[in-house]
């Protein structure tokens, strides 16, 4: 493995509870403690393939060169490994110190593997222009204040050949996360993780402004799909958003975006949902993206 250290190397960690308050700008809301952290690995689990039929979308195979972009601790980095093969490579881009931790750690023995420590809003990317085959953006944008997610597609677009692809997976409507039949205490949920979000810079529903900075950075939108999901308590995609919800539902009371009654409420809602074989949860609609960079 082959370790850049090109960034800025913000602080950008909201190490729990008291720690995290008061959230500001360009600071990452969902933090990287052990149990966002395992909450990422439920996550991947679940989305591991839609990574897959993507990569097959986008025509991602061996002997690829692959950025990931915003790798977090490695998951998808694993995979990406996996569809590059032996002669492939994968450059992990990632802010957050302990996660370029874990990923220099995970991937010390691959010589296929770089990783750097990169701000996607300020840096600009430490790769060799029009080389990169790929890259692969999942619930990244969303997080990248002001015009970050604008600048991530202007220098995907000086990172990727001509006939590479951009690949995301980001947010299109959020919305959708609630459950069947209607509880108006899970519904409201979305509202405050949307404000939660907002609060930290980010977009949730991003997708839109990346489809128009892709067609404004010399990318033809080749493919797009919506991915909604809607589970049965037994599913096992339930846990995603009823995972979410346990986690974040606290914190936004800590973050004075909800209060204790609300979130008493909602997890009783929760609990009941989920002795109740009847319920359905319905999932935020995320967006992929296929786009194929076009002659400069
Ligand atoms: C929800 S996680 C997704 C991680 C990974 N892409 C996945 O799908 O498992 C969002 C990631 O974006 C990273 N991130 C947020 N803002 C960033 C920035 N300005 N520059 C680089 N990475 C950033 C976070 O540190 C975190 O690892």
């Amino acid at each position: 493995m082959e370790v850049c250290a090109t960034t800025s190397g913000s602080s950008d960690s909201v190490p729990g509870a008291q720690g995290a308050l008061p959230i500001t700008p360009g600071r990452y809301v969902l933090g990287t403690d052990p149990v966002e952290r395992g909450r990422l690995e439920l996550q991947h689990n679940l989305w591991r393939p839609a990574l897959h039929e993507a990569l097959v979308r986008a025509g991602v195979t061996a002997g690829a060169h692959v950025i990931d972009v915003g790798a977090g601790p490695g998951l998808a980095t694993a995979d990406l490994l996996h569809a590059v093969g032996p002669q492939g490579t994968v450059h992990a881009l990632e802010r957050s110190p302990a996660f370029v931790a874990e990923l220099q750690q995970r991937y010390a023995a691959d010589s296929r593997v770089t990783v750097s420590q990169v701000d996607l809003v300020e840096d600009s990317l430490p790769v060799t222009p029009l080389t990169v085959d790929a890259s692969w953006c999942r619930w990244v944008a969303m997080f990248l204040p002001g015009h970050g997610p604008e600048h991530l597609v202007r220098q995907l677009a000086q990172a990727i050949r001509p006939g590479g692809a951009a690949i995301f997976q980001e947010y299109v409507h959020y919305q959708t996360y609630g459950l069947v039949p209607f509880d108006p205490d899970i519904h409201s949920f979305h509202e405050q993780v949307m404000r939660s979000f907002a609060s930290g810079g980010g977009q949730t529903n991003i997708a839109g402004r990346l489809l128009r900075a892709l067609a404004d950075s010399g990318f033809a939108i080749e493919h797009v799909r919506t991915i909604i999901h809607a589970a049965r308590p037994q599913d096992p995609f339930w846990q995603w958003p009823s995972s979410f919800l346990r986690i974040y539902a606290p914190r936004l009371v800590e973050q004075g975006l909800a209060d204790e009654a609300w979130l008493a409420r909602a997890l009783a809602a929760l609990d009941r949902a989920e002795r109740d074989p009847a319920s359905v949860f319905t999932t935020p609609a995320v967006l992929e993206i296929v786009a194929r960079r076009l002659a400069p």
